[in-house]
C-alpha cells in the first residue's frame, strides 16, 4: 500500500501566513505542519510516499523532506499545476500508485491518536468487499469524528452499520459525523475520478470520490475516539498546535 499527502492550495483563509509560503509549511507547535500527516501514514506501515504540491512551494517540500530517509521512507514528489480540487489533485497519483491500494491525507489533518489511525489502515489493507454480482474489491474506508461545526466539512449520513450519503459542507448537517481528511481506496478511486463533474465551486470533490463507494456499497469507516482537526482556518490552527503540543507533553 502506498501513500498521498496533498500539500496543494492557496491556504488564503490563513492570509497574512500564507502570503509567502504554504499553509502545509506553517509551524504547529514545534514542526511543521506536514510532518503530522507523515508521521500518521508512517505509523501505518506506509513507507512508499508521494507529496503532492502546488507550483509555487514544490521546491519548498522537497527542501525540508528530501528523499525521505530521515523518516526512514521513499518520498516522490509531484506538482499540481493549478489548484482544481482535493480529487484533481489525487488524480495526479494515477501512475505512482499502480494499481495498489492508497492512504490519501490531506497536509493539514492532524490526528491525536495515531497509533489507533496506524492499526485501522494496516487493517484496511486486508479490507475485502464483495459486490452483488459476486467480484471482489477492495473498497474504501474513512475516519468520521463527531463535531460541534459539521457544517465545515464533508459530513457523514449513518445508517446501521453503512454510509448512505456523505455530503459536502451542507447547510444542515445529517450527523454531527465529520468526514475527517484521511482516505483509504482501491485502484477504483482513479476510475471514479475520472467520471466526476466539477461542484459549484468549480472543484473536483473528494466528497463524490467517497460516494462512488458509498453506493458501491464498499464503504466502511471508523469512528475516532482521539481528537481530530484540520488546520486551515487561525481557530483550527490554535486547536491543531494544542493537540500537538499536549503530544509533547509540553501543556
Ligand atoms: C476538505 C473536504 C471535506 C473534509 C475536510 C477535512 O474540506 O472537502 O470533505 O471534511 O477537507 O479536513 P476543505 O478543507 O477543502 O474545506
Amino acid at each position: 500500500m502506498k501513500g498521498v499527502i496533498l500539500a496543494g492550495g492557496h491556504g488564503t483563509r490563513l492570509l497574512p501566513l500564507t502570503k509567502v509560503t504554504n499553509k502545509h509549511l506553517l509551524p504547529v507547535y514545534n514542526k511543521p505542519m506536514i510532518y503530522y500527516p507523515l508521521a500518521t501514514l508512517i505509523k501505518g506501515g506506509i513507507s512508499n510516499i508521494m507529496i503532492v504540491s502546488g507550483k509555487g512551494h514544490a521546491g519548498h517540500f522537497l527542501e525540508l523532506l528530501g528523499s525521505g530517509k530521515e523518516f526512514g521512507v521513499t518520498l516522490s514528489y509531484e506538482v499540481q499545476d493549478e489548484a482544481g480540487g482535493i480529487a484533481q489533485a489525487l488524480s495526479l497519483a494515477e501512475d505512482f500508485a499502480d494499481g495498489d491500494k492508497i492512504a490519501v491525507i490531506l497536509g493539514d489533518n492532524l490526528f491525536e491518536d495515531d497509533d489507533a489511525v496506524g492499526k485501522a489502515i494496516h487493517e484496511y489493507k486486508h479490507q475485502i468487499c464483495t459486490l452483488p454480482n459476486g467480484k471482489t474489491v477492495g473498497g474504501a474506508k474513512v475516519f468520521l469524528k463527531d463535531v460541534p461545526d459539521a457544517e465545515r466539512f464533508g459530513v457523514a449520513t449513518i445508517a446501521g452499520r453503512k454510509i448512505t450519503n456523505i455530503e459536502e459542507k451542507p447547510k444542515n448537517p445529517e450527523s454531527k459525523y465529520a468526514v475527517t481528511g484521511l482516505y483509504l481506496y482501491d485502484s477504483q478511486v482513479f476510475d471514479a475520478i475520472k467520471i466526476l463533474k466539477p461542484s459549484g465551486r468549480g472543484e473536483l470533490e473528494i466528497t463524490d470520490v467517497n460516494n462512488f463507494y458509498v453506493q458501491q456499497g464498499t464503504m466502511t469507516y471508523s469512528v475516532l475516539d482521539g481528537a481530530w482537526t484540520d488546520a486551515g482556518t487561525f481557530p483550527s490552527l490554535l486547536r491543531a498546535t494544542m493537540i500537538a503540543a499536549k503530544k509533547e507533553g509540553a501543556i
